[in-house]
């Protein structure tokens, strides 16, 4: 067979190991040739693919980013964008195609399998939030990131008896913020799929004061908000007027806005720090490693057997399929229960 591999949306550790798993089990397992698109859809749009041999994909495992290339671009929000897409896979004589991506990049493999094209998805995201998946690789890395980050911010909060804000990356989930929170012993962890109340976090943060605990952590998700009165002030703070292809606002500036509040309500000095590329670069954990490799083999196979318009899935620690359609569309929330058994009794 002739595969082709892309990799789409935001970058991710594990991308690499992933590409070079399809290449390598593609060609011993059964002979396969494969071909790489550049820059995600986007080079399928406009046809620029190299060859992907195993000697050239070795050294790979351990490589942060994506030697393909990435972007957001949307076949669909170009006008015979689509239909170029289809063309370009025929005419380069493709039998299949492994699409590395989050929500946006499957949910364009899902639309393009409605034309005709033979696509097996690979769930990829740090945010950890495709449907279908216990988890997706990526994941583990940025949480390891943000947690020996957070570890660091603990040591100069204690010398300055601040608080300090952390951003973390989770544009609809909290995911990372939860577990870099709980394991860096956070005093706070907001997420998007609560509403926050910033006077009770202000309240809160004052009695470990009157308790003599002097420094706090706060973690924030980049796509959490206050509701009530405050929500107005800080949407206008965190979401940018620039959307991307896939209709998605650039956030960022929830922790800046949150430091400065906490300040004002508290009297006590704040800080903020923003995590931001930092957790999605760099070389995957092994954890991540075993699970893209994993990923990789598991499409590999699911291209030999037909099994076109699925994703292969973590579930119960098994490698499985599941229809494309059961991924996409419908971020996976955060479980909240982690939350209030695991984090809630050691906050504040
Ligand atoms: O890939 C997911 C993600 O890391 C989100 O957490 C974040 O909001 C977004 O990507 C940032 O994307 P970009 O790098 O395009 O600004």
């Amino acid at each position: 067979m002739r595969l082709a591999v892309l990799t789409g949306g935001g970058d991710c550790p594990g991308l690499n190991a992933v590409i070079r798993a399809v290449v390598v089990a593609g060609s011993r397992l059964h002979g396969d040739e494969a071909v790489g698109y550049l820059d995600g859809w986007r080079g399928v749009m406009e046809r620029r693919s190299v060859p992907l041999r195993p000697s050239r994909v070795n050294g790979l495992l351990a490589r942060g980013g994506t030697v393909l290339g990435s972007s957001r671009t949307n076949p669909f929000a170009a006008e015979e964008g689509a239909a170029a897409a289809v063309r370009n896979l025929a005419d380069d004589g493709i039998d299949a195609l492994v699409a590395i991506g989050g929500d946006d990049t499957l949910g364009v493999a899902l639309r393009l399998g409605g034309l005709g094209v033979r696509a097996v998805g690979v769930p990829k995201t740090i945010d950890n939030d495709l449907s279908g998946t216990e988890v997706t690789f990526g994941f583990h890395t940025a949480v390891q990131t943000a947690t020996e980050a957070i570890d660091r911010l603990q040591t100069t909060a204690e010398s300055h008896h601040r608080v300090i804000v952390c951003e973390v990356m989770g544009r609809h989930v909290g995911w990372i913020a939860a577990y870099a929170g709980i394991a860096g012993g956070a005093d706070e962890i907001l997420v998007p799929e609560v509403a926050f109340d910033l006077s009770a976090v202000c309240q809160r943060l004052m009695r470990r004061h009157e308790r003599g605990r002097y420094s706090s952590v706060v973690v924030v998700s980049e796509g959490a908000l206050p509701g009530g009165a405050d929500r107005e002030a800080a949407v206008a703070a965190t979401s940018s007027a620039t959307v991307d292809q896939f209709g998605h606002a650039r956030l960022g500036g929830v922790g800046a806005w949150l430091a400065e509040q906490i300040e004002a309500q508290t009297g006590f000095e704040s800080r903020h720090t923003t995590l931001g590329h930092i957790q999605r670069g760099g070389t995957p954990t092994a954890f991540d490693r075993v699970l893209a490799t994993r990923f990789g083999v598991g499409a590999v196979a699911a291209v030999h057997e037909g099994a076109f318009g699925t994703m292969v899935a973590y579930q119960a620690g098994r490698i499985v399929r599941v229809p494309l359609e059961e991924a996409v569309g419908k971020p996976k929330q955060l479980d909240l229960s982690l939350l209030e058994e695991v984090a809630d009794p050691f906050l504040g």
